[in-house]
């Protein structure tokens, strides 16, 4: 009879920021790289985008549109295969504006053992109402979950 094999079971999570839920997870397919091999900038600034603008949306309590991006840093290359995870924290509120910091980790070959910070950045949204026009924020009080 052979003996089983002595399989440690895999770490979950290892790496990935302790207590809080990524807004977004997506895995970058081979469409999505440049021709390196490597995923393309844009394609990650778009998902950044999207996961910084839910908890915008969520303070807004509707839409948002997208004034600045502030600042970007690819501090790692993304690899087709890796699994994303987004991470969305709204650090300033203003009248109609609201600033969210959005950080992008990595597990290589969907491994959560080998987790990378990526990218993070800081990006602006604007509450908007039906006429595109910037709208006053709700209070926060009268929202039920942001
Ligand atoms: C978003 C939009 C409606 C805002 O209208 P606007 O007249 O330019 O806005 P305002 O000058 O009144 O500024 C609105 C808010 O944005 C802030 N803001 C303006 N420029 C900014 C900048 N460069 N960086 C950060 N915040 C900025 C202002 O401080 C203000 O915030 P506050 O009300 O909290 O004080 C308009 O700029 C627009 O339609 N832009 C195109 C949006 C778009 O297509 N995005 C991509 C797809 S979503």
């Amino acid at each position: 009879m052979t003996k089983p094999e002595n399989v440690t079971p895999s770490p979950v999570n290892i790496g990935l920021p302790a207590g809080k839920m990524p807004q977004l997870r997506v895995m970058p397919a081979p469409s999505d790289a440049n021709v390196y091999g490597d995923v393309f900038g844009g394609w990650i600034m778009a998902q950044v985008d999207i996961a910084g603008s839910l908890p915008a949306t969520r303070r807004a309590n509707g839409r948002v549109a997208t004034i600045a991006v502030n600042s970007f840093l690819f501090k790692n290359p993304v690899f087709v295969g890796d699994l994303l995870s987004f991470y969305a924290d709204i650090v300033k509120v203003g009248n109609t504006s609201i600033t969210v910091y959005v950080e992008v980790y990595a597990e290589r070959n969907r491994l959560a053992a080998d987790t990378v910070k990526v990218t993070e950045a800081t990006l602006t949204y604007v509450a908007t109402g039906e006429d595109r026009k910037p709208r006053q924020l709700p209070p926060l009080e009268s929202l039920l979950h942001v």
